[in-house]
């Protein structure tokens, strides 16, 4: 134990006049004084054990196979635990040409990469390392691991972010620093979706990191759904081939090149697609040092490294992180355990519909399981009752849609679903929105006030409102039924033989 040293004031810190010798005398303080070595004593499966290594859990090792076949020097390695008086150790990169007795040497500090503005525009592995054949970016180092920011320090949300998706900023607003999760299965548009609010959000920098994708799909979203929005973007990705620890440390990577743009005061969009496959990593990572699984084989660590990752974005004293997380739904499952854990800790969800995307009706958002729980602190009364009404035609759609579509509603018999029928058409056609169709929050909005003014044209104000007065419940439950009677009775019953059968009647009479 040293004792403090008089200067030695962390409230001085950083680099106050007075720091500078107390900063010197931390530094050598915390300095690494003579090489932390151990030996490789085992390799189980994913896991190295090494004896003799003292580091700690999160440090950066260096694994220095004495001949490595291929080339390449040290293997970089992470210290996931200890068991046994071992230290476990989880490579980053390839293991060849190890062996009993390989030297394995602490680096004293986590994992860094390397940040600044000359990430824009690159697309780098998830260990920060350039792969787009460019040279390394400059920039200083930065630990991948960060707490968030202290609660009560981080603003509150009140504005909005554009995000340049009609349907979503106007019927699902997401206030700047808010975290939204999307939850999709595979094919329904994620990627799509997230270039269309790269392209046009109306944030400053777009962080985007794609884990454990197919090596295919990367090359097609940086050139298909980024385009040109790379320029403003930073691309992080580490396929479905790469150790687990690698598509870990992509999410954090990410994470951590949207904290520094963050602290210089930018609004950043941070879009991970997916934190179900970083769960999946850690569970792999999990059950490789003896974890016990628990809800479908994700084990604990699991669920302490979610809210650990997601509480990271958000707003801070300087800059926000605004933060869109894709959630795969399998089987539409929404109780998984991950998208619950998910669903929990973001302040809403957008739901993505393969029965939508089957329709071909894209964005295939479906508005109504969508919900945005900062809509109060971001949309003016006018905004929030106009989509109210636009909600309300909808359900109200979605639940005769069946009816009508047998032919078994009679037009005219409830008002509510009068004014849903003939409201269907332009709802669709504004949710409706081609990837290269750009669009902007005013633009979304006056839209939005058009249909609720179309809406009220149509059947005027009171019909179709969500409240169910008298009236409304009245005409909405009975005549449904009413017009199924009709329309069964109408070609068989009294409408037709009734008239030829009075006929004769009335000209016996004449
Ligand atoms: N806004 C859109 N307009 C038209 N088609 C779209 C739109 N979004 C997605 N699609 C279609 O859906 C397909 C799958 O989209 P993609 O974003 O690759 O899905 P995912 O990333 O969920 O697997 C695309 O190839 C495209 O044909
Ligand atoms: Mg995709």
């Amino acid at each position: 134990m040293i004792e403090p040293l008089p200067w030695d004031d962390p409230a001085q810190e950083p680099g106050a006049s007075a720091g500078r010798l107390g900063r010197y005398a931390r530094a050598v303080r915390d300095a690494d004084l003579g090489r932390r070595n151990g030996l490789v004593a085992d390799v189980i499966g994913l896991v190295v054990e090494a004896t003799g290594l003292k580091a700690e859990v999160g440090e950066l090792c260096h694994v220095h196979p004495e001949r490595r076949r291929g080339g390449g020097g040290a293997v970089p390695a992470e210290v996931v635990g200890f068991r046994a008086g071992r230290t476990l150790l989880m490579p980053l990169g390839e293991l060849t040409g190890i062996a009993p007795g390989t030297t394995v040497t602490a680096t004293g500090h986590p994992f860094r990469v390397a940040v600044g503005d000359a990430l824009l525009g690159r697309v780098l592995d998830g260990l920060g390392a350039p792969l787009d054949g460019m040279g390394a970016p400059p920039g200083g180092l930065r630990s991948t691991q960060a707490a968030p920011p202290d609660p009560l320090s981080r603003p509150r949300i009140t504005e909005q972010v554009g995000l340049g998706v009609r349907a979503l900023d106007a019927l699902v607003p997401c206030g700047r620093g808010q975290r939204l999760g999307i939850f999709a299965g595979s094919g329904v548009g994620k990627s799509s979706l997230m270039g269309m609010i790269a392209r046009s959000t109306t944030a400053d920098v777009n962080v985007i990191a794609l884990v454990g994708e197919r090596g295919r799909e990367v090359r097609e979203f940086v050139e298909r759904d980024l385009g040109d929005a790379l320029e403003r973007s930073v691309v992080v990705c580490a396929t479905s081939d790469q150790p687990a620890l690698v598509r870990l440390r992509a999410a954090y990577t990410a994470t951590a090149i949207a904290e520094h743009f963050r602290d210089e005061g930018k609004d950043v969009v941070l879009m991970m697609d997916s934190v179900t496959r970083f769960a999946m990593a850690q569970r792999e990572v999990g059950l490789a040092i003896g974890e016990p699984p628990a809800t479908r084989g994700y084990t604990p660590s699991v669920f302490a490294e979610l809210p650990r990752l997601l509480e990271r974005t958000g707003t801070a004293p300087s800059g926000s992180i605004t933060g869109l997380y894709t959630v795969l739904v399998d089987g539409d499952d929404m109780n998984e355990p991950v998208a619950d854990a998910v669903r929990s800790i973001l302040d809403g969800h957008v739901v993505l519909s393969r029965d939508l995307a089957h329709r071909n009706h894209y964005p295939a958002i479906d508005v109504l399981q969508s919900v945005s729980r900062l809509t109060g602190e971001i949309s003016t009364a006018e905004e929030r009752s106009a989509a109210a009404r636009v909600r309300g035609l909808m359900a109200d759609y979605r639940a005769r849609e069946d009816l009508v579509a047998i032919g078994a509603y009679q037009a005219g018999s409830d008002p509510r679903t009068d004014a849903a029928i003939a409201m269907r058409d332009p709802i669709e056609a504004f949710l409706r929105q081609a990837p290269d169709e750009p669009s902007t929050v005013a633009d979304a909005t006056s839209a939005l006030l058009g249909l609720e003014a179309r809406a009220d044209a149509a059947v005027g104000p009171t019909a179709g409102e969500g409240t169910d007065d008298g009236t409304a419940a009245g005409s909405g439950g009975v005549p449904g039924a009413v017009g199924v009677a009709a329309s069964a009775v109408g070609p068989g019953g009294p409408g037709a033989p009734g008239g030829p059968a009075a006929v004769p009647a009335v000209a016996g009479v004449a």
